[in-house]
């Protein structure tokens, strides 16, 4: 059965893919693929991952700081989604965001993941996959029917 773990890391690798190829047309196009996969990603963490993490005793820090990892990578993603791709400030604020999420995406593995395999068992990151997997299916329905995300 999959872990919460896999599945998060299949998205991580993912998004790094999206970013370089981002990164290489500076293509608003591009751009909006990379926020495609990286919304529901850090949507779903936030709302079925971390908040298991945050009941550890000795993790609320590290959780804190993912939090604030998300909230910058939002506030980049904001930004670029009313500038277009010709405007000057566009190639600094992609690589930005590039390094933004790519250090994000680093710390989580080397560092959230570790903390949470050594607290949860086999049995709990896979209910989280559950979980999470339901969570993006109901997501990217909504997004195909323009329905509001809640
Ligand atoms: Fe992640
Ligand atoms: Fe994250």
């Amino acid at each position: 059965m999959e872990t919460i773990y896999n599945i998060l890391k299949t998205e991580h690798d993912q998004i790094s893919d999206l970013l370089r190829q981002a990164l290489q047309d500076g293509s608003k196009v591009s751009f909006f693929k990379v926020k495609l996969k990286a919304d529901p990603h850090m949507m779903g963490e936030e709302r079925l991952f971390y908040p298991v993490l945050e009941e550890i005793k000795g993790l609320r820090e590290l959780i804190s700081k993912a939090y604030k990892e998300h909230n910058e990578a939002k506030t980049l993603i904001f930004e670029m989604e009313v500038m277009e791709e010709r405007d000057e400030g566009w190639p600094t604020k992609l690589s930005e965001l590039k390094q933004s999420i790519d250090r994000h995406i680093e710390e989580e593995e080397s560092k959230v993941f570790k903390e949470a395999r050594n607290f949860l068992n086999q049995e709990k990151a896979e209910e989280i996959a559950q979980q999470y997997i339901e969570f993006k299916r109901s997501y990217m329905n909504r997004i195909e029917t323009g329905r509001p995300i809640t």
